[in-house]
């Protein structure tokens, strides 16, 4: 079986998590701290923030940017729904911009359709612009008409990690740049995640609200604000460690990998995506002919021993946003990120895999393709 993704845990992060074990500090002890600011190194921003998840990250953003009830937040309709859910979760409303048919990312000009469109009473205060599958959206265009209507911007970096626009690493053009290290995404701490920030006064209260509200730079009556508990433990950090030095290494694979595929698939009936300077490739999804049942190949690829998946969801397909915002949804039907939920396949990528892996999944895919083509 050629797996969707595969996580890479050698020996020597099995070594590092069981070190701190057996030290007896299994959290807030100095792997996190090390990891932070390797990861702002690596980044290129000023600090970094730890958390449980990516989730965590962007729910943390937006408390820590004061967006709350009244407020409406532009996001993506194609991603995973933790993009929406954590502004719904601080009691503001999502508005849902349209996609790029072949980036799969929001830009200037879905982003001033959202705002040209808007007459609810809810200010529009931020965007969350999603790097899909580690493409990076154009960020200088986003930040511009950001600019232009004073809104914040958090960056949905979750699948992201190591990309750049304009050589400069997704997650630094924002207000804040949040990060997932789920085993999905490239990097994995088994889950995790980070906040990339410049903001000196932005971090601190990032850090008293994923710990409890706590200023731990403060000597007697920390308690702050109220928090959460949104720690990452010291043998994941330990684990995010050894991962990162091998991490370059790991993206230039998957590079070489995805270039692989580009060329084995030119001639088939399929939508390729666009190879956008600095993408990361996290994940490799094409587009399946509007005629072709996305599921039906699915399926025959898994009897072929090959496993593949839908890409990303379409947020105002999600029941919960059908329910509560009906008259919005409406305006969306049949829209690109409608078309890339239903039609989106995306194919094995991980390092590791050999060149052979990828002419058995683009030969099965042929294969599969052609038998409807039979049937049809
Ligand atoms: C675009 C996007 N945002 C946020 C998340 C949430 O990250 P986590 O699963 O670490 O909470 C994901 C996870 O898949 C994602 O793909």
């Amino acid at each position: 079986m050629i797996r969707l993704t595969v996580p890479q845990i050698s020996d020597e992060e099995c070594a590092a998590v069981e070190r701190v074990l057996r030290s007896g500090f299994l959290v807030q002890g100095e792997e996190c701290e090390k990891f932070e600011h390797e990861l702002a190194t690596y980044i290129g921003c000023e600090e970094t923030v730890l958390v449980s998840s990516g989730t965590a990250a962007l729910h943390l953003s937006l408390i820590a940017s004061g967006i709350g009830n009244g407020d409406a937040v532009i996001v993506p309709d194609f991603t995973f729904p933790a993009t929406a859910n954590v502004v719904e979760l601080v009691g503001a409303k999502p508005l849902f911009a349209d996609v790029h048919p072949n980036s799969y990312n929001i830009n200037a000009q879905t982003i001033q359709n959202v705002i040209d469109n808007w007459d609810g009473s809810e200010k529009i205060s931020a965007v969350i612009p999603v790097h899909e599958f580690g493409c990076p959206a154009p960020m200088t265009e986003i930040v511009k008409i950001a600019k232009k209507y004073h809104l914040k911007v958090i960056e949905d970096a979750a699948c992201a990690l190591g990309a750049e626009y304009d050589e400069k690493k997704v997650g630094t053009y924002g207000d804040a740049g949040c990060f997932s290290f789920h085993p999905r995404k490239v990097l994995t701490t088994g889950e995790g995640g980070a906040v990339a920030c410049n903001h000196h006064e932005t971090v601190i209260k990032l850090r008293a609200l994923r710990n409890h509200g706590i200023r731990l730079d403060q000597s007697v009556g920390g308690f702050n604000m109220p928090g959460f508990n949104y720690r990452m433990t010291d043998f994941q950090a330990a684990m995010g460690r050894v991962q990162l030095i091998k991490f370059n290494a790991w993206i230039e694979q998957r590079r070489f990998i995805q270039k692989l595929y580009h060329e084995a698939m030119r001639d088939l009936p399929v939508r390729l995506p666009d190879t956008i300077n600095g993408h990361s490739w996290q994940t490799y999804m094409i587009c399946l002919p509007d005629e072709i049942n996305r599921d039906d190949i699915i399926r025959k690829l898994l009897e072929n021993d090959v496993e593949t998946n839908f890409g990303a969801h379409c947020l105002h397909m999600q029941e919960y946003y059908q329910r509560t915002y009906p008259e919005d949804i409406k305006k969306l039907s049949g829209n690109t990120s409608e078309k890339l939920f239903n039609h989106g396949l995306a194919l094995p990528l991980y390092q590791g895999m050999t060149e052979e892996d990828v002419m058995t999944v683009v030969r099965s895919l042929k294969k599969v393709l052609d038998s409807f083509k039979t049937l049809g």
